[in-house]
């Protein structure tokens, strides 16, 4: 049997009772809670910060996976780790200096997470993977919620589970991006252990809980 995590990304919540819905992810079953930061840089779309962290913390217990899609993570990975994130994730297209951002975020004790956009080659991943706690597929090009899955990222988790497999099997995989019950037993089968999904668990279709149980069902069967 398959064993892999859920981790319900927030910015498809209801934004007017984020609490309550962070709760029924906890109690649906959730292993972490997915917080995506948009600096309105990197990505076309703004999100948010530093205190929407602090406030889900208040509504959980479970840990806030925090993925920064910014320009320039090295200025508020404090700020983020103070609010309470567990994991912080930044992205390999804006470090230059990587092997100095994934140092700064682990002297804070947070876990260390790495991000990869559909296209960029993952060769520096070979190299992080010491460094890691986590490396993030993104199955689509990050910005927005309830975009479809990237067909061609199968091959991409295949690879990334290859190489944590060899160099560090502590380090996570985790998919982010058009995550269904549809793709599900694909990237379960191409070796995530970490699925991200907004829209599949908080879009409305049916309750958060009844959504993390068709995931789960959908990638154990
Ligand atoms: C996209 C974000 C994702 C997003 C996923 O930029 O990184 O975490 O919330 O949304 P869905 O699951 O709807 O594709
Ligand atoms: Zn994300």
């Amino acid at each position: 049997m398959s064993t892999f995590k859920i981790a319900p990304s927030i910015l498809a919540a209801d934004f007017t009772r984020l609490g309550a819905a962070i709760e029924e992810a906890e109690h649906g079953g959730a292993d972490m809670i997915h917080v995506d930061v948009m600096d309105g840089h990197f990505v076309p779309n703004i999100s948010m910060g530093p205190m929407v962290v602090a406030a889900a913390k208040r509504a959980t217990t479970l840990p806030l996976d925090v993925h920064l899609m910014v320009e320039a993570p090295d200025r508020c990975i404090d700020a983020f780790v103070a609010a309470g994130a567990d994991i912080v994730t930044v992205h390999v297209e804006v470090a230059p200096h990587l092997h100095r951002v994934l140092q700064r975020i682990r002297e804070t004790g947070t876990r260390v997470g790495l991000a990869f956009n559909p296209l960029t080659p993952l060769t520096a991943l070979e190299g992080a993977l010491p460094y890691l706690d986590l490396v993030l597929v993104m199955t689509v090009n990050p910005g927005f919620g309830g975009q479809d899955f990237i067909p061609a990222s199968l091959g991409r988790i295949e690879a990334a589970r290859r190489m944590r497999d060899r160099i560090n099997p502590n380090c996570l995989v985790e998919v982010d991006g058009g995550v269904t019950v549809k793709t599900t037993p694909q990237v379960v089968a191409a070796g995530a252990d970490v699925l991200v999904a907004g829209s599949a668990v908080f879009g409305g279709h049916a309750s958060v809980a009844d959504s993390i149980a068709a995931i789960r069902a959908a990638g154990t069967a």
